[in-house]
């Protein structure tokens, strides 16, 4: 979720021609084969006379029906099995209570499991195997690590007593804030599957928590910066805790990549009183929108008082990795690949080629970028790709009308990255990249959650949650304002299947526009031929590709058209591209984060991310108590539900 984004109004004028339009002539021409040059417009992707090939296979499944927003409990697709595998407060650690919701202790919340569970990586595990690239190349798709992340935490929702945001304010304590610290981050825990059915094993040595507290070096050009250094952290080369994890990505050399999104929310302060010196770190404030008390934790900690503490803030909002091979591994941030409200990580790493990782920043109006290494991804050596991630250039995405774009490089000197525009260093560019990228003249964009590259054609999606109050509409932007959201599909140059990630430039398309297919003109959703009465969605979010290729969609915000938030999924070329159909939907309440697929394809992990939230609601009063009955005592718990198929098989056919 996406709390606490403050759209600004967008004044920059753009020249725009009819996008939404020209993505409806390109459909027609998917499906008729009209000539492109007849049509009056740059043809991109497929369209351009490419022979088709690799055309992603068509999902296979008896759809789910269409799920309305009030109701209680999951529902997965005819033929599917959807079991809660691990849900918050569940012990993880050794010696770990059961857990008690009346009686929550930090040091308890430090053993079990977070909350509001997000992002999910899996790596497999193969008994007997001595080293990381051992496991990574058996594929095991029966026994693994699963890697989730805790986004925030919600005290309204986790003790009693704190019903309102009056009562959080009167009613936090040092404890209840030390539980809310060791709530969010990251769980790692050994989970294996036997007759049909996902465990989590108990005991594991990697077993894991990560938290707002646990210790973690700041890694790449910011690494010793003037601005990283506390007088906690004199040298600014270590920092505690990771919070507000939200996507991320998992590497092939079997890290995890862990995103830091809505760091503001922990933070308060006042930037115009901060002084001269740190003018930098006021206008950071002011671009993250600090200062609205959402959360009570600067109260018991300065360290999240911005004028007290006025560089601990940026210490927060970067890309952490996490070797999960390893317990005793020490988290790094990796600052190379800049500071925003980081939304995904996800890699395409050729043999020999420099490692590419795609990210967004999710505020309405900021960016799209990528990161490109320095160093060559060497596949048969999984150590010699350790640190690969920082140093590298970091480029931001500008979206052109015709259908092409360019990634313009984030270098300190730069397209104007200069001391005369504040940036001494390499370093001052990744800790302001989004000031940086607007120096640049970067497209601002509809909050980008996730982007995913195809296994299959190696194009690239961005899915845009929306819900930006844009007053025009601007290329790979099409509505304003954007209620819905849609899908951006971003082609690096090439053909199908082998596309040179590392260029600086690109050609992009839109897949889909999300929203009611009946709805007026500017909500109204536009997908593939012959969709589904349930096959419509809004505010699409988080993305992930099966092996086969097929694009899985999931939403936040789906209720604004009545909706229950879900799982629909695609191709993305052939005859089916954007034909999404409904396959999982969430209870009252929740959003789906986190979908993620085993090597084999044939189970599928979803977070369930606060159920039972709604106006007016509480721990005692939730609007659901999922996944527990409603006259049950125990307050809805985000949960990792593991989805497989009756018998075995592929999810999705
Ligand atoms: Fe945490 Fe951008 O959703
Ligand atoms: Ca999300
Ligand atoms: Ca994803």
């Amino acid at each position: 979720s996406c709390m606490g984004d403050n759209p600004r109004v967008m004044t920059r004028p753009h020249r725009f021609s009819d996008i939404a339009d020209r993505f409806l002539t390109r459909r027609a021409l998917l499906q008729g084969g009209v000539a492109a040059a007849a049509l009056g417009f740059t043809p991109v992707g497929r369209i351009a006379g490419a022979p088709a090939r690799a055309e992603t296979p068509g999902l296979q499944f008896e759809e789910l029906g269409r799920i309305g927003k009030d109701e209680p409990t999951h529902h997965v697709a005819p033929g599917y099995r959807a079991e809660v595998l691990i849900s918050w407060g569940d012990p993880i650690l050794p010696g770990a209570p059961a857990f008690d919701p009346m009686a929550q202790t930090a040091e308890a919340q430090r053993k079990q499991f977070g909350f509001n569970c997000d992002f999910i990586g899996y790596l497999p595990l193969k008994d007997g195997a001595a080293t990381t690239a051992e496991h990574l190349a058996s594929g095991e798709s029966a026994h693994g690590l699963l890697c989730v992340n805790h986004e925030y935490s919600t005290p309204r929702y986790m003790f009693p007593g704190m019903k309102n945001s009056e009562a959080v304010a009167a009613n936090s304590t040092p404890e209840t804030i030390a539980v809310e610290k060791a709530s969010v981050g990251h769980t790692i825990i050994e989970i294996r599957k036997s007759g049909g059915a996902w465990s989590v094993v108990a005991d594991s040595p990697y077993a894991r928590r990560i938290h707002a507290e646990t210790d973690m070096d700041i890694a790449g050009p910011a690494r010793g910066h003037a601005r990283m250094k506390t007088d906690a952290d004199p040298d600014g080369v270590r920092v505690k805790g990771t919070f507000q994890n939200c996507a991320g990505g998992v590497t092939p050399w079997g890290t995890i990549l862990t995103a830091e999104e809505n760091i503001q929310n922990y933070f308060t302060g006042v930037a115009s009183k901060l002084p001269p010196e740190n003018a930098r770190e006021a206008a950071s404030a002011d671009s993250f929108s600090v200062g609205g008390r959402l959360w009570m934790w600067s109260t018991f900690d300065k360290r999240f008082d911005i004028n007290v503490t006025p560089h601990e803030f940026n210490r927060f909002g970067w890309i952490v990795e996490i070797d999960p091979y390893d317990a005793g591994s020490v988290p790094k941030k990796r600052t190379a690949l800049g500071r925003f409200r980081h939304e995904a990580a996800t890699i395409v790493a050729k043999d020999g080629k420099p490692v590419v990782a795609y990210m967004g920043d999710d505020q309405s109006f900021e960016h799209i970028y990528k990161f490109v290494s320095a160093r060559t991804y060497a596949a048969a050596d999984v150590a010699a790709n350790v640190d690969i991630l920082d140093d590298g250039t970091l480029y931001v995405a500008r979206f052109n009308d015709d259908g092409t774009g360019e990634w313009l490089p984030l270098v300190h000197g730069q397209g104007g990255l200069t001391a005369e525009n504040g940036f001494d260093d390499q370093g001052d560019v990744v800790i302001d990249a989004r000031r940086a990228a607007k120096v640049l003249g970067a497209t601002e964009t509809d909050r980008p959650e996730d982007l995913e590259t195809d296994p299959i054609t190696s194009r690239t999606y961005v899915a845009f949650t929306g819900g930006t109050d844009r007053k025009e509409a601007a290329p790979a932007a099409p509505r304003a304002p954007n209620r819905r959201g849609h899908i951006v599909e971003i082609l690096a140059p090439g053909s199908d299947g082998d596309r040179d990630h590392t260029a600086t430039d690109f050609q992009w398309d839109i897949l889909l526009l999300a929203g009611h297919p009946e709805a007026e003109t500017n909500a109204q959703g536009k997908y593939g031929p012959g969709i589904s009465d349930a096959g419509y969605f809004a505010q699409p979010d988080n993305l992930v590709f099966d092996p086969k290729g097929r694009l899985w969609i999931a939403t936040d915000g789906a209720d604004e058209i009545g909706l229950a938030d879900g799982l629909w999924a695609c191709a993305v070329t052939g005859p089916e591209r954007a034909v999404t159909r409904h396959f999982f939907s969430v209870p009252v309440g929740a959003e789906l984060t986190g979908p993620c697929f085993t090597p084999d394809g044939e189970t599928l992990f979803v977070s369930v991310q606060h159920p039972g939230q709604g106006d007016g609601g509480s721990f005692a009063e939730p609007v659901c108590r999922w996944p527990a009955a409603m006259d049950s005592a125990m307050p809805p718990r985000p949960s990792v539900v593991a989805i497989t198929r009756d018998g075995g098989g592929p999810v999705g056919g």
